[in-house]
């Protein structure tokens, strides 16, 4: 199969859908790559790099699509990007299609069959897709806070992990999911003193395992919320409901009783955030104040990391990406319940429920369309 790699044009996207070892990986499965000059650039990637791979570089984004039978990309589809859209052409990518009522139509009225990176679920419900992402933005977290607890950043002029004779940081983590968990590594490994709380015991229980007793894990309600959040110097929002927004775990009040220059990262800021006072940011204006309390609400928040992002997404991607490019879509979706799911458009049916009751639509089962 003619696989392609569009440059991403969607603003302030810097990865790409293919990294050079996956270039080399299809060669050797006997696919061909077609790579748009400077579309590993925002990653630190160099046309050079492809070629060295095996890849073709094309200069015009027009020729990549054209010629691909499949084309792997990060973002949806941006306008500029629609004509090249055309029947049978397998699209792999974040497409996020409830909201998007005009790409939709595109897709469909072109034929065009679109997987979609977070629609991909594992029989045991894990969506492989967008965890690395979670990875990424739990670790960088406790990055930025740190950062911002720093008094020439605004904060309380704090070293997470103290010295010897001075007390660590106090770190309140809110979701012990993947994000949590990962900035709960970060956290301690930098000396801080951590507190992970979340509404599932069992997933306590599972931290308590994992960090051998070295975090204190507390049940979720809304007193130790607000008797902790009192003492916190960086506090990380992480929770999620799925296919829910995110609820308002923490309250206007509570924001007020935290200390002046406290630290607030919400990452749970792309399903509506965790606290009350969170609006989202962008990585040019990252952080606003509310009673004093630093807020960080950045909705994209691997962007500013794309290097690591674009590695960590093209490894979980890539298996699934060889498995389209060996067998086709249909075939790879009979071995393949996980990417059967990630099917949102075929052959101009909507194929998704999710995305077909979001937009008032008609759905297909994928089986029964053709
Ligand atoms: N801002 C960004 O750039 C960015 C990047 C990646 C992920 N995210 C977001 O981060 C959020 C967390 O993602 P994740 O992958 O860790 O999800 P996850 O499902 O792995 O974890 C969520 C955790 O929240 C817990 N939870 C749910 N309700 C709770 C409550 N009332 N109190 C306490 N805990 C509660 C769950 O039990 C679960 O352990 C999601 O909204 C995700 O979209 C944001």
């Amino acid at each position: 199969m003619i696989v392609g790699v569009p440059r991403e044009i969607k603003d302030h996207e810097t990865r790409v859908g293919l990294v050079p070892s996956g270039v080399t990986a299809l060669r050797e499965a006997g696919h061909e790559v077609l790579v748009e000059s400077h579309a590993g650039e925002g990653s630190s990637i160099t046309d050079r790099e492809y070629m060295q791979a095996g890849a073709h570089i094309l200069d015009h984004a027009a020729d990549v699509w054209n010629k691909a039978e499949l084309v792997v990309k990060v973002k949806e589809p941006q306008p500029a990007e629609y004509p090249f859209f055309r029947p049978g052409l397998i699209l792999f990518t974040y497409l996020h299609l409830a909201p998007l009522r005009e790409l939709t139509d595109r897709l469909l009225d072109a034929r065009v069959n679109g997987v979609a990176y977070e629609t991909v679920v594992e029989p045991d419900g894990s969506l492989p897709l967008l965890t690395p992402m979670s990875e990424v933005a739990g670790r960088m977290a406790v990055q930025v806070g740190a950062q911002y607890l720093e008094k020439p950043n605004g904060g309380r002029g704090l070293l997470l992990g103290g010295v010897p004779g001075v007390a660590p940081a106090n770190v309140v983590i809110l979701g012990g999911g993947i994000v949590g968990t990962n900035a709960t590594k970060m956290a301690l490994g930098l000396g801080a003193h951590v507190t992970v709380i979340d509404r599932s015991l069992n997933r306590l229980r599972e931290l308590d395992d994992i960090f051998n007793g070295q975090v204190v894990t507390l049940a979720s309600n809304a007193w130790t919320i607000g008797e902790n959040l009192k003492i916190a110097d960086l506090v990380i929002g992480a929770v999620l409901i799925p296919g829910a927004s995110a609820p308002k775990l923490v309250k206007r009040e509570t924001i007020a009783t935290m200390k002046r220059g406290a630290v607030v990262v919400d990452v749970a800021i792309d399903q509506g955030g965790c606290f009350e006072t969170s609006h989202a940011t962008t990585h040019t204006e990252p952080i606003y104040l509310v009673d004093g309390v630093i807020h960080y609400c950045v909705s994209n928040m691997p962007a500013a990391v794309p290097h690591t992002s674009t590695f960590a997404l093209t490894n979980a991607t890539f298996p699934y990406l060889l498995e389209l490019a060996d067998r086709g879509l249909e075939r790879a979706c009979e071995r393949h319940p996980a990417l059967r799911e990630g099917v949102n458009t075929y052959a101009g049916y909507v194929t998704h429920r999710g995305v077909a009751q979001s937009q008032g639509r008609q759905w297909r089962e994928l089986a029964n369309v053709g």
